[in-house]
């Protein structure tokens, strides 16, 4: 008798780098926070789409080509994306996976993130930035959800893989990778202190 796992779905989580996260994240945190005071059209575009937050998704999408921390972010991505690719089993011989848009977010308590998913892109994640004690969690939706039907609920002590939905705790220092057609969301944000995070898409050519 064999019971097979078809059709899985892979989530990367790692930390950026061995060492050295404080300093980077320091420096992107100051980046952030001057950026939602200087991007006018940025907080335009949240307060009807991300409301009570900021991000630049709307405005600033291209952090990675106007910041060198930014830059150095993406740099450190590579392996990252590299490793997920390997996992995921993708044949890029001829093509190229490039960072397409990288954006900030940041998270006043209340604020959410609704449902979810990242069009025209291949692999979409996180950077953590800044993530104070019992911050939001990023939540990942069974992309068979609609598709259930008549099936009963998983029982609540089931293994992890078998959940119509699973959380991966947001960590400062941490990446979390995905392919961009899996539906996402961050509920909202209970504590006091702002929880910041860069997302970013990739996209092949
Ligand atoms: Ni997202």
């Amino acid at each position: 008798m064999a019971v097979r796992q078809l059709f899985p779905t892979f989530v990367y989580e790692a930390p950026l780098q061995k060492a050295g996260a404080a300093d980077l994240n320091r420096r992107l945190l100051r980046e952030c926070e001057q950026l939602r005071v200087d991007d006018v059209a940025g907080q335009r575009w949240s307060k009807t789409n991300y409301p009570g937050g900021f991000t630049s998704y709307g405005s600033q999408c291209r952090m990675q080509t106007i910041s060198p921390t930014f830059a150095a972010l993406e740099k450190k991505l590579g392996r990252h994306v590299a490793a997920y690719v390997k996992a995921l089993e993708l044949d890029m011989s001829g093509r190229e996976l490039v960072m397409t848009d990288c954006w900030v977010n940041i998270m006043p308590r209340h604020v959410a993130h609704g449902l979810h998913l990242h069009p025209t892109s291949t692999i979409s994640g996180t950077y953590y930035v800044r993530t104070p004690r019992g911050c939001a969690s990023i939540k990942f939706e069974d992309p068979r959800l609609d598709r259930f039907m008549a099936a009963p609920p998983r029982r609540a002590d089931c293994r992890p893989e078998n959940r119509p939905w699973t959380t991966i705790p947001a960590e400062a220092g941490k990446v979390v990778l995905f392919e961009s057609w899996l539906r996402h969301e961050v509920p909202a944000n209970p504590v006091a202190q702002e929880r910041v995070s860069i997302s970013f898409n990739y996209n092949w050519f």
